[in-house]
């Protein structure tokens, strides 16, 4: 709190500072801090906000980066294919190892290709992510932008292209439904063109796979193209940390109570943790990987639901491991306060609300 008064941050553990004065303080506290990559991807770079909290366990990540999976977003016009894509991928890369199958729907899943993990989150007018979209895309490391090749580019396609150009999180098209009678693939091509986005075929530098969902086409083709884009942008992160992660989604479960889609990013969450997501403190009581299978902890980029939570919290929200359980109480109610103070007055829209609105 000194070091943090000596640089006139006016800010208290659990609130949120930028990069550069994060590292100024762990630099008085003798730390060497260094961005993981020098990619433009702020998902990547990890430059998001940090709490004064994080900044601290950030400073001491060094050596304990590894490699984590990419994060893929599917993004794209209604009915383009975007779940059908995810279920085709699903269907050839995780039912063949692992017996039970998939029980839960909670759009965010990992398969495996050639022994590297790959995490996808679905998009299905999906009001978490709305909620991180209009958070700049921050989850994400890569996204598909799903464009079905009867129907060509549409309102949703170009929007998606530029919430990913926002982020600057590089793109591969897959031109899906090729399997059609009317599919017209050198139109949409076209289109893409005259959006700005130039694909590899036409001398610019945007992957552009032919795909159809329904018949498993090109699906080899466009998993190796991500693998691909993920290891030129060197996606790192911190296992040995305390877990920070994203709210993918929540709900109110009969038996369960709250129950909520996390997205790990950093450290690993583990059974047990003490955790504060926005103004709620709880505990994880129980933790499932994405075929509904109880697990003890999760590594950076795995989705899991997790039971513990008092409340049911909102999709966006980020989620924090913290020390004891005293430091989430405190965190919780000290984000309460700030929400309370900060509540517009009524009539008053957010873009967040007015995206949500729109979906
Ligand atoms: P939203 O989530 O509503 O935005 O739609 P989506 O993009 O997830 O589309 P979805 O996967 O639900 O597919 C929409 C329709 O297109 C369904 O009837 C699919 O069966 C069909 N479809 C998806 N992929 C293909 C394909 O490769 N070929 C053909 N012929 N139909 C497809
Ligand atoms: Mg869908």
């Amino acid at each position: 709190r000194d070091l943090i008064n000596k640089h006139a941050i006016f800010a208290s553990i659990n609130q949120v500072v930028d990069y550069e004065k994060a590292s100024l303080v762990a630099t008085d506290l003798g730390f060497e801090p260094s961005l993981s990559t020098m990619t433009e991807n702020p998902a990547v770079r990890g430059e998001r906000p940090l709490s004064a909290n994080e900044a601290m366990m950030a400073s001491r990540d060094g050596e304990n980066m590894v490699t984590i999976p990419p994060v893929v977003t599917i993004m794209g016009h209604v009915d383009h294919g975007k779940t059908s894509l995810l279920d085709t991928i699903r269907k050839t890369k995780v039912a063949a190892g692992e017996a039970g199958g998939i029980t839960q729907h909670i759009g965010a899943y990992q398969v495996e290709v050639n022994g590297k993990k790959i995490t996808f989150l679905d998009t299905p007018g999906h009001e978490a992510f709305t909620a991180m979209r209009a958070r700049g895309a921050q989850v994400t490391h890569i996204a598909i932008i799903v464009v079905a090749a009867d129907d060509g580019v549409m309102p949703q396609t170009r929007e998606a292209i530029d919430h990913a150009r926002a982020a600057k999180v590089p793109i591969i098209i897959a031109l899906n439904k090729i399997d059609k009678a009317n599919a017209n693939p050198d139109r949409v091509k076209q289109q893409l063109a005259e959006i700005g986005v130039v694909i590899e075929e036409y001398g610019g530098d945007t992957v552009c796979v032919p795909i159809s969902a329904r018949r498993g086409e090109g699906i080899d083709e466009l998993l190796d193209y991500i693998l691909l884009v993920a290891e030129v942008q060197d996606i790192k992160a911190n296992p040995n940390r305390l877990a920070t992660g994203v709210i993918i989604e929540a709900r109110l479960e009969k038996n369960s109570g709250a129950t909520a889609t996390v997205l790990v990013q950093q450290g690993t969450l583990k059974m047990g943790d003490n955790i504060v997501v926005g103004p709620i403190a709880g505990k994880v009581r129980a933790m499932f990987n994405d075929r509904g299978k109880r697990i003890q902890k999760a590594a950076p980029s795995t989705p899991v639901s997790i039971l513990g939570l008092p409340e049911v919290p909102n999709a966006g929200d980020r989620l924090e491991v913290t020390p004891d359980e005293r430091t989430a109480k405190q965190q919780a109610e000290a984000e309460a306060e700030k929400r309370a103070t900060e509540a517009m007055p009524l009539g008053q829209v957010s873009l967040d609300t007015l995206y949500m609105q729109m979906q």
